[in-house]
């Protein structure tokens, strides 16, 4: 390529070293902005056309080389070239050749600098709306599952130690109300990656008459970035989103925790659908919970990623600089990651299929109902400290036998208090435990299936 061949290089006596070439270009991955960029380019066209600068004719030539070009990129027919530096270059380039000086025209009273601001700002508003759908999608599952499990009784766990029993449809709502969070922390992001940037040129704005309010209403943007500068440079709004999506890895990877946890035969409380597993090449008898484990590891890059752009950032001075071109690689792959788990997610949490005898049975072992033992001395009168005394002498006594509390006897138990009667087998029982925890937030099977009526109405 001759030194020419840049949109800038009748400046330069020396054409580009191969090198820095490589290294400065980003076509090799902003090519995938192509979309946005037409989008961009021809709203502004519409309104350069709107305040007079551009003709009728120019427009319609513009209007349509564009056409031309968008099918050809998704053809995959679009030649795109190192050459010309980025996506930016390389379909102002393309439009030229196919309409001349029309094409040439475009560029008038616009920067690359706001030109790139818009178009992540373009992608990531659609990216925010695919990753939303894709958080709704993981909820309904989560309440499909917790409505069926409403009564499945399972060990709530603190400290990994079994602590007091739940119901497993208690326990996906858990996370249904994680994923509601980060859908409104996407919806509050997406305000403020919803204004536009274009008009603010290079960094100081333009001389030309234009009409920036046109340009928001053509591409849907709510309103205009107020100042130049900032409009240019900052890309905090990449980041909040990054924060957002590291949230809702954060969560997805908990939740992954727990299914690789459940699917241990330790544990035996759940299966995955063998779609989501792999085997071993050495070990013929596994089935190992390779999605889960694989969520649980991309959430460290997603982490990375925000630490890349807020990395990226920080040591900017005003107002556009090149660092800023490194903001693409860690959005687009934050973006794919989470589609793609999320889309994966959806479909395995309609596969689990939940064990209930064995969840059940890990609850009954572990003095799960200790503290409703310790609740019904209470409500006998003795104070909640007496009572929970009296309670971790019976759990010894029981560890000692080798049995459950409800597998005392009567006269064991009252041994450690005489205000035990024939009523306390009411409360040891798991089922008598979930029950009695009947409040808005609760674990009892009547509260679950009130949460996932509110939660479907909540997600309409
Ligand atoms: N490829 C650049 C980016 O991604 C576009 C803007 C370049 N502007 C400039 N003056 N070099 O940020």
């Amino acid at each position: 390529m001759d030194k020419t061949s840049g949109a800038w290089s009748g400046r330069f006596s020396e054409p580009v070293d191969e090198l820095v070439k490589r290294f400065t270009a980003s076509i090799p991955f902003d090519y995938r902005l192509a979309e946005f960029d037409i989008k961009g380019s021809l709203a502004h066209a519409r309104m350069l056309r709107h305040v007079g600068v551009l003709s009728d004719e120019d427009l319609k030539s513009i209007e349509r080389g564009m056409v031309d070009i968008l099918e050809e990129i998704r053809a995959g027919r679009f030649e795109w070239s190192l050459d010309l530096e980025d996506v930016h270059l390389n379909i102002e380039k393309a439009l030229t050749t196919k309409i001349g000086d029309a094409g040439k025209r475009l560029h008038t009273g616009r920067s690359r600098n706001d030109q790139v601001a818009t178009d992540v700002r373009l992608y990531l508003r659609d990216s925010i709306d695919r990753v939303q759908a894709g958080l709704r999608a993981c909820q309904t599952s989560l309440l499909d599952l917790a409505e069926e499990h409403a009564g499945t009784i399972m060990p709530g766990f603190t400290h990994l130690q079994v602590a007091q029993p739940v119901t497993f449809g208690h326990h996906m709502l858990a996370y249904f109300e994680m994923l509601l969070r980060d859908h409104a922390r996407l919806a509050d992001a997406r305000k403020r990656v919803n204004t536009l940037p274009l008009g603010a040129a290079a960094l100081a704005g333009t001389s030309y008459p234009i009409d920036r309010e046109f340009v928001a209403r053509e591409l849907g943007f709510d309103g205009v970035c107020e100042n130049s500068l900032d409009a240019v440079s900052d890309r905090d709004f990449a980041i909040e989103f990054s924060a957002a999506a590291s949230l809702i890895m954060m969560h997805l990877s908990r939740l992954s925790e727990e299914l690789i946890l459940w699917m241990s035969p330790r544990f035996g409380f759940i299966d995955l659908a063998d779609r989501f597993c792999t085997g071993s090449s050495i070990m013929p008898q596994k089935k190992n919970p390779d999605v889960p484990e694989l969520v649980r590891g991309k959430t460290g890059r997603v982490f990375g990623h925000l630490m890349g752009l807020l990395s990226l950032m920080k040591g900017q001075p005003l107002a556009y600089n090149k660092d800023n071109q490194e903001d693409k690689e860690p959005l687009f792959d934050t973006v794919d990651t989470l589609v793609d788990t999320l889309t994966i997610y959806a479909d395995m949490l309609k596969g689990v299929k939940v064990k209930s005898d064995a969840m059940r049975q890990a609850a009954a072992e572990g003095f799960s109902t200790a503290t409703d033992l310790a609740d019904y001395l209470v409500k006998k009168g003795l104070p909640f400290r007496d009572a929970h005394e009296v309670v971790a002498q019976a759990v010894r006594a029981a560890e000692g036998k080798g049995c459950d509390l409800a597998d005392l006897s009567l006269k064991d138990l009252q041994v450690f208090s005489p205000l035990v009667g024939e009523d306390v087998f009411s409360v040891l029982t798991l089922e008598g435990s979930i029950a009695a925890r009947n409040h808005m937030g609760g674990t009892s099977p009547e509260q679950v299936k009130a949460a996932v009526a509110r939660a479907r109405a909540r997600i309409k």
